[in-house]
């Protein structure tokens, strides 16, 4: 064995001991950017092996923690894809505005700056008072950071300027309350958030949801656990549902579907059972792993 042939069995062995230990499943995230957080890691902690890493997962669950927080990514941003907001605004709200009642599920929510972006769309177009989030991530500290709702103003501008290109019309500011270097997210846009733990990987379905929001998330994942995860995704969502996934994210490969179609192309929108006058019907027809 070569060097890299030996760090590529060290990492299997070390998923194996987080698996075992914790429960949590990483064998079938992509090998390129869990050998690349891994790695990070190591150097980060000036551990010598990969394989160093076992004996610690194993009786260090605080370090646990924070290797859950490196391998699982939990970064995101404010209207993040500006274009995609654009078309959940434009597109999509007015199909949800005839529903009585709106029921969405934001998979993989990280620390909480998408959920909070769609908050603020949904009161902007008089939807929130009649919509529910359930917000879901593996990782906790992201969770708990999200159900704070507390963001860096030094990256206001940024967010603002997103908003902006997203078409938002208001003042941002006026969704938060500025304290020193900070910015809180007003109570109200909080009180249909429902934030909770749940794993993609082993987790059951929701029901009914009129709109399941997943970005940047399966990108992570390999071939085997990105088809679990849609079929989830198409037993959580009701007839006519959306289902927003990263704007990097293909799923093309999974052929035509049972009753998933491809909605907005550029933005990555599918809908279940009914296709846009472009749609195309892709197969999700999936094994269970
Ligand atoms: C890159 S962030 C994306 C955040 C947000 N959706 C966005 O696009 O800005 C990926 C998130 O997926 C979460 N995640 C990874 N594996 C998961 C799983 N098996 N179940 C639920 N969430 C998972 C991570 O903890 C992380 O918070």
């Amino acid at each position: 064995m070569n060097n890299a042939e030996i760090e590529k069995a060290e990492i299997e062995l070390v998923l194996q001991a987080i698996k075992a230990r914790y429960g949590w499943n990483f064998i079938h995230y992509k090998r390129s950017s869990l050998h690349r957080s891994i790695r990070r890691i190591i150097s980060k902690y000036n551990i010598e092996h990969i394989s160093d890493l076992i004996t610690m997962i194993m009786w260090n669950e605080e370090f646990m923690n924070t290797l859950l927080c490196d391998l699982s990514i939990p970064v995101s941003d404010m209207f993040r894809d500006p274009d995609f907001f654009s078309v959940l605004r434009y597109d999509v709200i007015p199909v949800l505005k005839t529903y009585p009642f709106i029921k969405i599920w934001h998979a993989g929510c990280a620390s909480g700056e998408e959920v909070y972006s769609l908050a603020i769309l949904l009161a902007e177009e008089n939807l929130y008072d009649r919509s529910r989030i359930y917000a879901t991530d593996i990782n906790n500290n992201a969770l708990e950071k999200a159900r704070e709702g507390i963001f860096p103003m030094s990256k206001f501008s940024s967010y603002e300027n997103n908003y902006r290109h997203s078409g938002g019309k208001e003042k941002l500011l006026n969704y938060f309350i500025s304290k020193y270097d900070a910015i809180i997210i007003n109570a109200n846009l909080k009180k249909n958030i429902f934030f909770f733990d749940h794993n993609l990987s082993s987790d059951q379905s929701f029901a009914e949801m009129n709109l399941i929001l997943c970005r940047n998330v399966i990108i992570y994942f390999d071939q085997t656990l990105q088809k679990k995860v849609i079929n989830l995704f198409d037993e959580s969502l009701c007839y006519g549902g959306f289902l927003c996934l990263g704007m990097k994210e293909s799923i093309d490969f999974l052929k035509a579907s049972r009753d998933l179609y491809l909605w907005k192309k550029k933005e990555k929108i599918y809908r279940k059972g009914i296709p846009d006058v472009q749609g195309e019907k892709h197969d999700f027809t999936i094994q269970q792993t």
